[in-house]
């Protein structure tokens, strides 16, 4: 199971979040249609306060656990491409 959280508040939205989950969610169907056998689950997180902390950290998301911050399309696709070879 991959699982993604991406974050929704203000900032990370402002700052890409929902591109974001766009394109992941385009890219999970895709993936998933190709391997069935490979499980992602694509949710929200609510905004755990790292913006406040450093507004240059967003957008916020989590795979699996792993926090990244400033996440960029690239990476996050990236991040969950390298997670489904994993379970192929
Ligand atoms: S809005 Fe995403 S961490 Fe605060």
């Amino acid at each position: 199971m991959i699982k993604v959280e991406i974050c929704t508040g203000s900032r990370c939205m402002m700052e890409g979040a929902s591109t974001i989950f766009d394109i992941l969610e385009d890219l999970s169907e895709e993936i998933v249609e190709r391997h069935p056998e490979v499980k992602i689950e694509i949710g929200n997180s609510i905004c755990k306060q790292y913006c406040k902390k450093d507004p240059s950290l967003v957008p916020v998301v989590e795979i699996n656990g792993e926090v990244i911050f400033n996440a960029s399309t690239q990476v996050v696709m990236e991040k969950v491409m390298d997670l489904v070879k994993l379970e192929l």
